[in-house]
């Protein structure tokens, strides 16, 4: 399995200067599109993770939570940007490195007690993972992990979401 994500790991692609100058941008897309690196970052995302169904956040942690939903045997729930639901049963603002964001939980998905496995692609600055927890916590629901194929770490995300189960797959 180790083996099966360091292959993985070859195929991420650093873009220099993406979205804005002095960045060095992971671009996962490579990997998503090969199936043996799918296939290796479903299985880890979930694998010794009790959880009841899982919630991907828009747009990239969708690709990735569906199939370890399908993969698991659990449904997917969609967290997304503003103005996309037609039914919101919460929102929750957050700060970005620059301004402000916003995730909502589509009505009638998430039950109270449910054990909520938090999917994305990358965690960076952690704004966008921690307000996904906190709108999974405010539903009366549990994380069980919140689990990312890739964790930047020199943004110290990970300290925003204390208190939780944080998996990253790699790291950079
Ligand atoms: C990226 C990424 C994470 C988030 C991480 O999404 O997919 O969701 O940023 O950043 P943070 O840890 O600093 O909050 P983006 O907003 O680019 O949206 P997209 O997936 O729709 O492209
Ligand atoms: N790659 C993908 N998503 C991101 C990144 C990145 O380097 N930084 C913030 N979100």
């Amino acid at each position: 399995a180790d083996h099966a994500l360091r292959r993985a790991a070859r195929l991420i692609r650093e873009v220099p200067d993406f979205p804005e100058p002095g960045v060095l941008f992971r671009d996962i897309s490579p990997l998503l599109a090969d199936g043996t690196g799918l296939g290796a970052v479903v299985s880890a995302l979930g694998r010794g993770v009790e959880f009841d169904v899982v919630a991907g956040v828009e747009a990239r942690g969708f690709l990735v939570g569906a199939a370890v939903a399908q993969a698991f045997g659990t449904g997917v729930i969609g967290l997304r940007k503003p103005g996309k639901l037609p039914v919101v049963a919460d929102r929750v603002d957050y700060r970005l490195e620059y301004g402000r964001a916003t995730l909502e939980l589509p009505a009638d998905t998430l039950c109270a007690g449910q054990r909520v496995l938090i999917v994305d692609d990358v965690l960076a600055t952690g704004g966008t993972l921690g307000a996904a927890c906190r709108l999974v916590r405010q539903a009366g629901a549990d994380v069980a992990a919140a689990a990312v194929v890739l964790e930047l770490t020199a943004l110290e995300g990970r300290d925003k979401i204390m208190g939780e189960t944080v998996r990253a797959l790699l790291q950079a």
